[in-house]
């Protein structure tokens, strides 16, 4: 294994729409393998980040996906792209994401 590249455990999660109505751009709380996950359903795609903010720990599900696509925390507003974690408000803290994906309706997640 390259020290670069961590490998990728898939981890499978159920099908996807006991998450996300088609269409509909929400966020929730999951465990996957004893971790806790935002799993967030944006313009019908799946992102999965940490469940706190790296700041101080404030629940992302409880904030907003904004129209660019990142999250605000609801305590301080930090907001970090969902795609890659970098925090985009500038305060230079990185938002732990995970790879998603969908194979026949089933949603997994690489941890
Ligand atoms: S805890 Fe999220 S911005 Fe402070």
């Amino acid at each position: 294994m390259n020290w670069l590249h961590k490998e990728i455990k898939w981890v499978p999660v159920g099908p996807i729409r006991q998450w996300f109505e088609p269409g509909i751009n929400a966020m929730v709380l999951i465990e996957v393998a004893g971790k806790d996950i935002t799993l967030a359903q944006w313009h019908n795609q799946i992102y999965a980040f940490a469940k706190k903010c790296p700041h101080a720990g404030g629940i992302l599900a409880n904030g907003y996906i904004n129209a660019v696509g990142c999250v605000t925390c609801p305590l301080h507003h930090y907001s970090f792209n969902i795609t890659n974690g970098r925090n985009v408000s500038g305060e230079g803290y990185y938002l732990k994401t995970y790879a998603t994906k969908i194979e026949e309706e089933e949603l997994w997640i690489g941890i």
